[in-house]
């Protein structure tokens, strides 16, 4: 296919993706459609244990072994952007770009089947299942094809940008995002005797209360860290004091030993409240994908090709969202880039759109960075 071929085809291929939305983990027509295409296209697609999502592979099955990923799933959110190929599907709707990942890595997979002859090692195109919550890169760790990877890409296209800008951020980028789930056991009784019973609503706004202390008493001031409870439960009858009141929340931090410090903290908060008031906490948690440090080296790398791909490299400031990119880098070293695809309304909004221009700009730029990743591997070990 020729570079007009390439651009045609994702842009059409955008648009189906956009109309046709899957959950996490639901992506069945989605990866049968990538599917299709690249066997159209003649491209190999390794026998994996994946329900949904894929990988295909270019190059001899050697090191040096490159990885490019996009993410396949879409969000519960009814859409509401102004564009004449909305979702069809009720209720769901690609509202973070991963249609657009999808189109273009499908792009770059076109321009490395024309571009074989210069893959020096081999590259993995990973269409990855899953990654608004339940941590999909953790299927894909679990195959074992990063086990072996040198280095790994991803992007994220980005609403705060226009077309043909990039933003690149070094070190830290994106938190670890933990969620608690705490239930405050107490005793129920009649709410003219509160003496009789343990109150958990007054339990729990204490904790409320206690919780916040720990950014802004526990953590380092120049550090960036969250607490922020976002349920809360208890009660059915405004003349009973319930029994138990229930308080969900995450917290996001950048390193490892904030993620440490911040989880012990809002247990010990739970705790020491519940037995302030004579009442009992159970705290559980849902780990998310732990924080997003990008490799330093492979950054010079990274805007480097960007700048012989006539991008703009723009500034770009770390986020407290997650990525679960984020659990490839436990695994192996790379960097994860943000595409400008016009400004927008934010992620996850039901008005978020992208301006579909930007995908071959973004095909073109992930299959020539992993081509020139395996170069670079090359030389360093010829250097050593
Ligand atoms: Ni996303």
């Amino acid at each position: 296919m020729n570079e007009q071929q390439i651009k045609e085809k994702i842009t059409n291929e955008f648009y189906w993706f956009h109309k046709h939305p899957e959950l996490s983990f639901q992506e069945y027509e989605t990866t049968k459609r990538i599917r299709k295409n690249l066997e159209e296209a003649g491209i190999r697609i390794l026998n994996l244990p994946l329900e949904t999502g894929l990988v295909a592979e270019f190059g001899s099955g050697n090191h040096p072994i490159v990885a490019i990923r996009c993410d396949i799933d879409a969000l519960p959110v009814t859409e509401e952007a102004d564009v004449s190929y909305r979702s069809e599907h009720l209720g769901c709707m690609h509202a973070c770009g991963h249609d657009f990942h999808t189109s273009a890595i499908l792009g770059a997979a076109y321009l490395l089947k024309e571009r074989e002859q210069d893959i020096h090692g081999t590259i993995r195109v990973i269409f990855q299942p899953g990654e608004e919550g339940p941590s999909g890169a953790l299927k894909v760790v679990e195959t074992g094809i990063i086990d072996d990877v040198d280095a790994i890409f991803g992007m994220h296209c980005t609403p705060l940008l226009e077309v043909g800008k990039m933003g690149f951020i070094d070190g830290p980028a994106m938190a670890a995002v933990d969620a608690f789930h705490i239930v405050f056991q107490g005793k129920g009784v009649h709410a003219a005797h509160p003496n009789k019973g343990i109150d958990s609503i007054v339990t729990a706004a204490a904790f409320v209360g206690a919780v916040q202390t720990i950014v802004s008493r526990n953590m380092d001031p120049f550090a960036a860290n969250l607490v922020s409870v976002t349920h809360i439960e208890g009660g059915h009858n405004w003349n009973v004091i319930p029994k138990s009141t229930l308080i969900e929340g995450t917290t996001r931090t950048m390193t490892k030993e904030e993620r440490k410090r911040i989880t012990a903290r809002v247990e010990e908060i739970a705790q020491s409240v519940a037995q302030t008031y004579g009442a009992q906490a159970e705290v559980t948690w849902k780990p998310g994908p732990p924080a997003l440090a990008n490799d330093k080296t492979w950054g010079i790398f990274a805007k480097q090709v960007a700048k012989e791909h006539q991008f703009e490299i723009a500034p770009m400031e770390p986020s407290l969202g997650g990525e679960d990119f984020a659990f490839y880098f436990e695994k192996t070293t790379g960097y994860f880039v943000q595409i400008g695809t016009g400004l927008s309304y934010p992620n996850h909004n039901p008005k978020f759109k992208v301006d579909p221009t930007a995908l071959y700009p973004a095909a073109s730029y992930m299959a020539d960075l992993a081509v020139q990743a395996l170069d670079t591997l090359h030389d360093d070990k010829g250097n050593k």
